[in-house]
């Protein structure tokens, strides 16, 4: 089946069918591959992403055919599965950057929090490293570095202990040697972005709800910045803060320190 390129420094309106998966690593912008590209957050990322010249796109799919009707026709998908390791390696040829936005879509069984959240994160990592991927960022949890208190207990009874599963997760992104960056979303909603300010935060002890438009705002923002590497921060919504200020932010986060798990 031919696969269609989204092509770099065009406009979205200007993306033409080439059959060809975007351009290799060197020669031109950045290749993002996007793990939980059909999701809600994923597709916002898509969004954000095919406005921004530097990049080009590669969504990964369980369900390729079903991506194309239900995300969009214009995209280079490939197919994966985050629970499949050897559906990985191609899916990660020539990629540079790599977003995760995945999550498990049940409770217990094979694609459950410690096979997608844990699993999925690990199999991804790994595959980006031997793909040689320059930095890989992935959206996890408020409450993932803390337990979350009693609304975390709760969150794990009813999600199959997801907020252990995604703990497990960051740490072998951590200890992987990949650059990274993490982001802990507060409660996902899913107003309109840009509509406020966004706070950074560190230590997860606070609280707070975000949209997924927002959070997608900052998977992006941190792609190729320096001043968000080998970070993990939480990001909430607050009305307080200037709208765009945090954009600013990344460089007053402290980096994990090393061996942290
Ligand atoms: N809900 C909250 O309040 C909240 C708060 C903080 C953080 N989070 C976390 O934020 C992340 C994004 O949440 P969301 O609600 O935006 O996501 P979502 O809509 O639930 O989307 C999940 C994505 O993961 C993909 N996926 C699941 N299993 C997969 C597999 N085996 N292989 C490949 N892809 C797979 C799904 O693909 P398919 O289309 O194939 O199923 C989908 O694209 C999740 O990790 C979530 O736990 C959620």
């Amino acid at each position: 089946m031919a696969l269609v390129a989204l092509l770099p420094g065009l406009s979205a309106a200007q993306h033409t069918l080439t059959g060809e998966l975007p351009r290799p690593r060197g020669s031109g912008p950045a290749v993002v591959l996007v793990a939980g590209a059909t999701g809600r957050t994923g597709r916002l990322v898509l969004d954000q992403l095919r406005r921004d010249p530097r990049f080009a796109i590669r969504p990964l799919a369980r369900d390729v055919a079903l991506a194309r009707r239900e995300v969009g026709a214009d995209y280079a998908w490939v197919e994966g599965d985050v629970t499949k390791p050897q559906t990985l390696g191609r899916a990660m040829a020539g990629v540079s950057l790599v977003v995760i936005a995945i999550g498990a879509t049940e409770r217990s069984g094979p694609n459950s929090p410690e096979f997608v959240d844990f699993g999925g994160v690990r199999h991804l990592t790994d595959a980006a490293r031997a793909a040689g991927v320059r930095q890989v960022v992935l959206e996890s949890s408020m409450g993932v570095g803390s337990g979350g208190g009693l609304l975390g207990l709760l969150l794990n009874l009813i999600s199959g202990d997801a907020l252990e599963w995604k703990a497990k997760g960051e740490a072998h992104l951590r200890a992987s040697g990949v650059p990274y960056t993490i982001v802990r979303p507060g409660g996902l909603t899913d107003g309109p972005g840009g509509q406020g300010g966004i706070a950074l935060q560190q230590g997860d002890e606070g609280s707070g709800r975000i949209s997924r438009a927002d959070v997608a705002a900052v998977l992006v923002a941190v792609l190729d910045n320096p001043d968000a590497l080998g970070k993990t921060f939480e990001v909430i919504n607050d009305d307080a803060a200037k709208a765009d200020a945090w954009r600013r932010g990344f460089s007053a986060l402290r980096r994990d320190p090393p061996g942290s798990p």
